[in-house]
């Protein structure tokens, strides 16, 4: 299958997804997203696929984030919506029988950390850097994120990352469990193939039911992903949401004033 915002490659039953917006920091807009959906449907449909990794083109990002530009003049239930899309998708991912590993390459902002939580498990190469800064636009993660990353690296560590918008290095990240592994940005796709060449090997059935059991301890915190759509969508409907994406696409910095 070819798509329009992914370069995509299936070798040795591994197949490469490389989101390909590279001058946009590979930012999720909805092309992305579509094209992320269908891959995963492929993921799960081809039987020649037995794992996958989602990488960033380019040597910067792996994804920056969402496309802020697609957040101008949204409301409150278009926010809502664009969050349930977002978590949609992720969840596919998440609950995806075969492995999907994340090869973080550079920037995973806001969507791309989100995303990158969604993967079964992550390997940094040592210039990536990892955040929720979506406090600085008014915002607050809405694909998962205030779950995935309490669930990742605990409640004190994930509060501090979301309302200070920090940016942590590949090897805080290590040290915080977020990342299974940081290597040289030269060897990271190498990484990534190594460990799914030794898990191809391994029983399908087994490998989906491992997945499944282990997404199960956290089912009873469905509701959490309920209350950060309505949270995310309440964002739109303040000022400071305006002034802080503004800001963004402005090249300047936000002043926000708590409305
Ligand atoms: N949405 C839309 N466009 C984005 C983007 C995003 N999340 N992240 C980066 N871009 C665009 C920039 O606007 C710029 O486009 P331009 O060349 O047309 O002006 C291009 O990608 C390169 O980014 P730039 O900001 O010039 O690179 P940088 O090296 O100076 O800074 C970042 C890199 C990642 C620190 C910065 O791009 C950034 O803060 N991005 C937004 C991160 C964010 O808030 N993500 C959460 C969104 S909910």
């Amino acid at each position: 299958m070819s798509y329009s915002t992914l370069l995509t490659n299936l070798e040795n039953g591994i197949y490469t997804i490389t989101i390909n917006r590279p001058d946009k920091l590979n930012a999720l807009n909805k092309e992305v997203f579509t094209d992320l959906e269908k891959a995963v449907e492929e993921i799960q449909n081809n039987a020649a696929i037995k794992s996958a990794i989602i990488t960033g083109a380019g040597s910067k990002a792996f994804v920056a984030g969402a496309d802020i530009t697609e957040f101008s003049g949204l409301s409150k239930v278009q926010g809502m919506s664009l969050a349930k899309r977002g978590q949609d998708i992720f969840f596919k991912i998440e609950n995806s029988t075969k492995p999907i590993i994340a090869a973080v390459n550079g920037f995973a902002l806001g969507g791309g950390c989100e995303l990158a939580m969604a993967c079964h498990f992550r390997i940094a190469s040592d210039n990536a850097k990892f955040g929720q800064p979506e406090v600085n636009l008014g915002l607050i993660p809405g694909y998962g994120g205030t779950q995935r990353l309490t669930q990742l690296i605990g409640k004190g560590r994930a509060i501090e990352l979301l309302i200070s918008g920090n940016i942590i290095d590949a090897s805080t990240a290590l040290q915080y469990g977020l990342v299974n592994y940081v290597v040289p940005s030269a060897e990271l796709l190498n990484k990534a193939i190594l460990i799914l060449l030794v898990i191809n090997t391994k029983a399908p059935l087994a490998i989906a039911a491992s997945i499944k059991a282990a997404n199960a301890v956290f089912n009873e915190t469905s509701n959490g992903y309920a209350t950060e759509i309505n949270a995310f969508g309440e964002c739109f409907d303040t000022e400071d949401m305006k002034e802080g994406t503004n800001a963004f696409l402005e090249k300047r910095k936000a002043n926000f004033i708590g409305k």
